[in-house]
């Protein structure tokens, strides 16, 4: 094997470039976005994330280099963008067909392209075995198509990709045991060989079933509070159970897979896709829930300016810097829809200017509101949880025990 092209530097194909180069492997990584190559080429992280500064440094000893070129080599991995689109709910996979385009510009013959962006089921049989059919190569002898999604969670990447078990796809037994090769120099778990699209599917399965369970927590949740019952205890009580295991409700579901994913299912498969639309749809709820809790508790405490409201949490998941279709941002849209404006808002891992009226001194934030809404549990507010005592606290994250604390 020569050396492998990298394409695309964002959360999923930057760690995933470090890892094989510092395991060893001649890495080149690509990314059309000249700024992030600059500033990688300068050494400098483009996101926060436990343990890349360190596979940065072995990586850069070892030699990776990142560039805006693609390279002429034998094996390219593919971590480009797969949103979807907005009225259909289908894949739209955009940038992989550019990135796979760019790759036969320049490959070798024979060349594996191993995709790990996270695709809908046939993505790769509808969408690329074409594309490089119409460039007049032939799969299987000039071209080699794996799919070998990534699972690993921002917050822990390095952790997981060393130790998640892997899912490689292929059209051939041999293809895959090279890649499998390639993967086991970093990966202590096990990988499992299948076909492309049992793997295609087994991802966008992985994803659904999260949103799923995280969509029941988020209904009983409203049927509680509907009722006033308390919905922690309820779930406390019921995972007793030895075959029960309810996870907590939230105040909604953001980042670039969990709340992506499952709409491929209900683009591709519609009237079949029922739970799945169901639980986007609740999940997807959530913060105008919250939205109209914030406002009730406004009246219980005959609070009339929403100045006076600040929002604790900007990312989508505690303790990163991951913005991407985060709760707090889809609650900001909903206030936007309702022409409502003024609400504070503050996050201590974001430190550039998102929204309005976002504070970057916590002390002063707590100074100018009354209310403080908690919709991410950073280690950072369960440090300082005896400054905001005196709030009026309304805590989706249930990680506050103060008396006459508001939940969801
Ligand atoms: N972020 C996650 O937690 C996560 C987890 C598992 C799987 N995934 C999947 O991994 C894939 C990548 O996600 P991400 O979060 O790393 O995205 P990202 O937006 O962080 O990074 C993608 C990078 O690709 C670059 N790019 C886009 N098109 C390109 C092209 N044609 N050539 C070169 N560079 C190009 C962009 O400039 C960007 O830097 C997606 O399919 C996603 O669903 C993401």
């Amino acid at each position: 094997m020569g050396k492998i092209n990298v394409i695309g530097l964002g959360y999923i194909g930057l760690p995933t470039a470090l890892i094989l180069a510092s395991h060893g492997a001649d890495v080149i990584g690509t990314d059309y976005n000249v700024e992030l190559v600059n500033k990688l080429g300068n050494r400098q992280l483009t996101f926060d994330e436990e343990g890349l500064e360190e596979i940065f440094g072995q990586a850069v000893e070892k030699g990776i280099k990142f560039t805006r070129e693609y390279i002429s080599t034998d094996t390219y991995i593919v971590c480009v963008p797969t949103p979807y689109d907005k009225n259909n709910k289908k894949i739209n996979p955009e940038y992989l067909i550019s990135a796979i385009n760019s790759i036969m510009k320049v490959c070798s013959k024979g060349a594996i392209i191993v995709i790990e962006s996270t695709v809908s089921p046939g993505t790769i049989d509808r969408h690329i075995r074409s594309v490089i059919a119409e460039n007049g190569f032939e799969i299987g002898e000039d071209i080699h198509l794996v799919h070998a999604p990534e699972r690993i969670i921002p917050g822990n990447m390095i952790n997981e990709l060393k130790y998640n078990s892997r899912t490689i796809g292929t059209d051939n037994k041999e293809i895959g045991e090279k890649i499998r090769l390639l993967y086991s120099s970093f990966c202590e778990g096990e990988i499992i060989l299948t076909d492309i699209r049992t793997a295609e599917m087994t991802k966008v399965v992985e994803n659904t079933y999260r949103d799923i369970n995280i969509a029941f927590a988020n209904e009983l949740a409203k049927i509680c509070r509907s009722d006033n019952m308390d919905v922690y205890e309820i779930i406390r009580i019921a995972n007793m159970h030895p075959r029960v295991n309810v996870l907590q409700p939230g105040p909604g579901v953001g980042g670039h897979c969990i709340s992506v994913d499952p709409w491929f299912l209900v683009g591709d498969y519609p009237g079949l896709a029922n739970i799945i639309l169901a639980a986007r749809k609740i999940n997807d709820s959530m913060p105008e829930f919250v939205l109209n809790r914030i406002h009730n508790i406004m009246k219980e405490n005959d609070i009339k300016e929403v100045e006076k409201v600040g929002l604790y949490g900007l990312t989508y998941k505690e303790d990163v810097d991951d913005l991407r279709n985060s709760p707090t941002l889809q609650l900001l849209e909903n206030m936007k829809r309702h022409l409502a404006s003024g609400i504070k808002v503050y996050d201590p891992l974001i430190k550039r200017s998102i929204v309005d009226n976002q504070y970057f001194n916590f002390d002063q934030f707590l100074n100018d509101v009354d209310i403080i809404v908690i919709l991410i549990s950073h280690t950072h507010i369960k440090e300082n949880m005896d400054k905001i005592k005196n709030k009026i606290i309304f805590d989706t994250k249930n990680i506050c025990n103060f008396e006459g604390v508001y939940k969801l």
